[in-house]
């Protein structure tokens, strides 16, 4: 019987934040608690801010971080989540103010817990993650709001990102035309592959100073904030949408009222966290069905085993990196 299991964990001393592997012993669970063997977990900007200290992410210290996970339920007490099931938590304060995914063992409450759908498997899960979940609520968000595809071009920015490929591989497969907005210029062939039309670069957004420019697109999903998504909503058709997804660039929001009151242009905030749970279970059927993005396998760039995640969060804050990272947590 194996008594204990291998976390990572971040503490706070006086010089600032510390982490590192530690064994962790099997606790008893708790009413309508679940305990989940991880098979996955991914990396995230979120987590990356959190364990280099470079963003106040954590809510309690010491923490196991990790915003995402995927596995098995080895021992339940709460009835709708059976032992032996498959499941996905992503969100509702894991890895922020309760013991994420990056490590072997997560035990959480049973009402954060969504059964992993038929038509994804856990690795798909995890290539999805918390960015691919977002991705998905602003494509149902804009689609709510009217959106279609004969509108006309959709603009992604930060497109080469976790949210930014998923958002692009989705929209495209629903037959939207997508503009990718890109500062790597490398990263034109991989956006194109995954269903990107054009790619532009972040300078004709973020260029564009005044309130109303001339209309070129029906949407956006915008990963950046501050002067990009005053940009961005300058050039929104008439009762267009954008869903406000990311501070990549700025948290800040320069823009006047013009584009709402003038163009109809409706302003979307995308907050996956605390998606309520009954929209958290339609979207991940839907990931796993008409959302399934066709290009999971191009945009799932590395595997990092739980034992060397130590090292992989620096190049998130270089800002290195595109496309999706999951952790296997069993090794
Ligand atoms: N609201 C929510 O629920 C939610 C959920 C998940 C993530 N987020 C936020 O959404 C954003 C995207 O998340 P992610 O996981 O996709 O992060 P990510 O993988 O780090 O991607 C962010 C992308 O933004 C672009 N970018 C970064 N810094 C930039 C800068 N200074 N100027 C212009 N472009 C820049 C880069 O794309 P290019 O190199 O292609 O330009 C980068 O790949 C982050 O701000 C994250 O915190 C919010």
């Amino acid at each position: 019987m194996v008594e204990d299991y291998k976390v990572f964990r971040v503490h706070k001393n006086e010089k600032g934040l510390k982490s590192g592997f530690e064994q962790q012993a099997f606790e008893p669970i708790a009413e309508d608690q679940v305990r989940i063997k991880v098979k996955h977990s991914s990396i995230n900007y979120k987590d990356a801010l959190g364990v280099t200290g470079k963003g106040k992410i954590f809510r309690k210290l010491p923490i196991v971080p990790g915003i995402d996970a995927v596995g098995e339920v080895v021992e339940s007490k709460y009835a709708d989540c059976p032992k032996g099931s498959s499941v996905i938590v992503t969100g509702c304060g894991l890895g922020e103010l309760h013991d994420g995914g990056y490590g072997q063992y997560v035990t959480v409450p049973g009402d954060w817990v969504v059964a992993l759908p038929d038509g994804l498997s856990m690795k798909e899960a995890m290539i999805l993650g918390t960015a691919g979940f977002t991705a998905a609520i602003c494509v149902y968000r804009l689609e709510l709001n009217g959106l279609k595809p004969s509108h006309g071009p959709v603009l992604v920015t930060g497109a080469s990102g976790g949210v930014g490929s998923v958002a692009v591989d989705i929209l495209s497969s629903r037959s939207y035309e997508v503009v990718a907005v890109s500062r790597k210029a490398e990263a034109e062939g991989y956006l194109k592959s995954i269903g990107a039309k054009a790619v532009i670069k972040p300078d004709e957004i973020i260029g564009l100073k005044r309130p109303l420019e001339s209309t070129k697109y029906a949407a956006a999903i915008d990963n950046l904030g501050g002067q990009a998504l005053g940009g961005v909503l300058a050039c929104i058709d008439l009762w267009g949408s954008v869903a406000s997804v990311g501070l990549a660039l700025d948290h800040e929001l320069r823009t006047t009222v013009m584009p709402f009151i003038l163009r109809g242009v409706s302003l979307l905030g995308i907050s996956s966290t605390n998606c309520p749970y009954p929209l958290r279970k339609e979207l991940w059927q839907k990931l796993a069905g008409e959302y399934k993005p066709r290009h999971l396998e191009e945009i799932v760039k590395g595997e990092v085993p739980l034992s060397q995640i130590d090292q992989a969060f620096m190049p998130f804050i270089e800002r290195k990196t595109s496309g999706r990272y999951i952790v296997n947590c069993q090794e």
